[in-house]
């Protein structure tokens, strides 16, 4: 049984009309006219039987008007046009629309085997062929987009190859080693390393964007308590969209970029404050303001505790930080650029940001890897459930990365501060991992799936105290430095992202039904 019309490309016997209005060629061209008006047709076929033998047309009777001989004495076969061109019901309505556009019909007989079946007209083919394609949808990207450079960005650079990265030329591994998180943020913003005393000058601007406005901070209590059982980022997501909202945020492309580039800085500012109270306040406590004596790293750990952190610990989620800030068109920057390209406001586009961290393919990772460090439990485990995750089609998260295809250079930094706090999960953790690549390498050969930033993420969080719902919450908080800078780059030299896509469903018009 051939397929119905909408899983294959039309024919005309899908368009034609049928039956047709026909008309004796003895019949008077009175009776015939009369026929037409009657159904509402521009033509009617004059048949012998069934076989077509001429057509009449509302063009044949102009021609009889002008004439002016009586309608109810002419005969239509003295008017019609004799054997008229006619269609096969298989045809293609593409083809069938430009022959009848070349000879300057508008309609056409269908005939099956010397039969006639139907009717089209020039309008009927029109409604089909004229939204057939007739430009290809473009070039097309490989699934993912893998492999595509879809803009510039003077941001940083990520070489897979390499296991290397960048921010600003500067290795950024080297920078976490070096540098405070005010440093790299500056380089990002500002394009350079600041002298110290422009590093003063810079976290003099920061410190009073850290304070939540009162307004904001007045509703935040409800956000957290209806957000409570979903994720964290979803109460947080809200919150700062609320603040971007009552600090009246306008589309980019009505404020002068100055303007953008502020609110960037309040973005990067305040998320630390409102993601450590939206999770106070899920967990039945105070917000804590930010400190003005503690700088970035210190105050997010002070904020999300109360107490002032040793600073050791500050310093390992410092480098936790700086590792994190950028990392070239990953799903979530590309996001704020595409948000940002249509010109609307800076929170909308971190909103969209937030949304696309928040999956466990991108960002979400960090605390499903210490999930399966739990659910392995002992070392003699390991073996056996990493084996048994692979086979049965899981993916082991913290494992595998679109660009790097060798060490991912944010995780071998991120072992080296996890092996320089210690701790119990320490050799478990290096032990699973081991594990891990080498069963991928075994199962899965050729994707060369090591260790991503997210595995000693956890680990590193973990032994700092940072709870597990904060993970990817603390990945957020620096994130928006890159993103913002992203959305500011994107501004100041934009072009709406807008591709395009190759349509591969059924095949349009389907006629659409009269509602029942
Ligand atoms: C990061 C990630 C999404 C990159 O994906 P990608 O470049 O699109 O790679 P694909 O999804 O095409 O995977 C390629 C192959 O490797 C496998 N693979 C990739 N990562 C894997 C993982 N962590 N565990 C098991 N298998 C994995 C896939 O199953 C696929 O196998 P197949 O060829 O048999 O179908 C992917 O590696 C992943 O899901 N990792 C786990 C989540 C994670 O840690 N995310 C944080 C990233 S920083």
């Amino acid at each position: 049984m051939a397929p119905p019309p909408s899983q294959r490309d039309r024919t005309v016997s899908d368009i034609m009309a049928h039956p047709v209005v026909t008309a004796d060629p003895s019949e008077t061209v009175a009776a015939a006219s009369g026929r037409m008006q009657e159904r509402g047709v521009g033509s009617v076929v004059v048949v012998d039987g069934d076989r077509p033998t001429g057509i009449l047309t509302e063009r044949d009777l102009v021609r009889f008007g002008a004439s002016g001989a009586d309608s109810t004495i002419a005969k239509v076969s003295e008017w019609m046009t004799a054997d008229p061109d006619h269609l096969g019901p298989d045809e293609d309505p593409a083809k069938a629309l430009a022959r009848l556009l070349e000879k300057g019909y508008r309609h056409f007989p269908v005939e099956d085997e010397g039969k006639l079946v139907g009717i089209v007209s020039a309008r009927d083919l029109m409604r089909i062929s004229q939204i057939r394609p007739i430009t290809p949808a473009g070039l097309d990207a490989p699934k993912g987009l893998e492999g595509v450079v879809v803009g510039e960005t003077e941001i940083g650079d990520v070489r897979g190859m390499e296991g290397f990265y960048h921010y600003r030329q500067y290795n950024a591994v080297e920078l976490a080693e070096k540098r405070t998180l005010e440093d790299v943020w500056h380089l990002v913003y500002r394009g350079y390393l600041p002298t110290r005393t422009e590093r003063e000058a810079f976290k003099d601007e920061i410190r009073p964007l850290r304070v939540i406005p009162p307004e904001v901070k007045a509703l935040l209590p409800s956000v957290a308590i209806l957000g409570r059982h979903g994720s964290l980022l979803n109460g947080f997501r809200s919150a700062y969209s609320l603040l971007a909202g009552a600090l009246g945020f306008q589309p980019w492309l009505d404020v002068p970029i100055d303007t953008l580039r502020a609110e960037g800085m309040l973005t990067c500012a305040v998320i630390p404050s409102l993601l450590t109270a939206i999770y106070r306040l899920r967990t039945g406590d105070d917000p804590v303001d930010p400190d003005p004596e503690l700088d970035y790293a210190a105050n997010y750990l002070y904020m999300l505790s109360g107490k002032r952190p040793p600073p050791e610990h500050a310093r390992a989620i410092e480098q936790y930080l700086i590792s994190t800030v950028d990392h070239g068109f990953n799903s979530s920057s590309f996001t704020a650029r595409v948000i940002a390209s249509t010109g609307a406001d800076l929170g909308s586009a971190v909103v969209g940001a937030i949304g696309a961290l928040s999956g466990p393919l991108h960002g979400g990772a960090p605390s499903r890897a210490l999930d399966m460090l739990d659910a392995i439990g002992v070392p003699e485990k390991a073996d056996e459930w990493i084996r048994n995750a692979v086979t049965h089609g899981q993916r082991l998260m913290g494992f595998g990365h679109r660009i790097y295809k060798t060490d991912d250079p944010r995780s071998v930094m991120l072992r080296g501060v996890a092996e320089r706090l210690g701790g119990p999960m320490l050799d478990f953790a290096k032990h699973v991992e081991e594990r891990c690549v080498a069963i991928l390498a075994e199962l899965k050969p050729g994707r060369n799936l090591y260790t991503n930033v997210e595995y000693y993420a956890g680990v590193v969080m973990d032994r700092v105290g940072v709870p597990r719902e904060m993970f990817t919450p603390t990945f957020v908080s620096s994130r928006s430095i890159g993103w913002t800078a992203h959305i500011i780059e994107q501004a100041a030299d934009n072009r709406l992202i807008r591709p395009n896509a190759r349509y591969a469903g059924p095949p349009p018009p389907e006629p659409v039904p009269a509602a029942g």
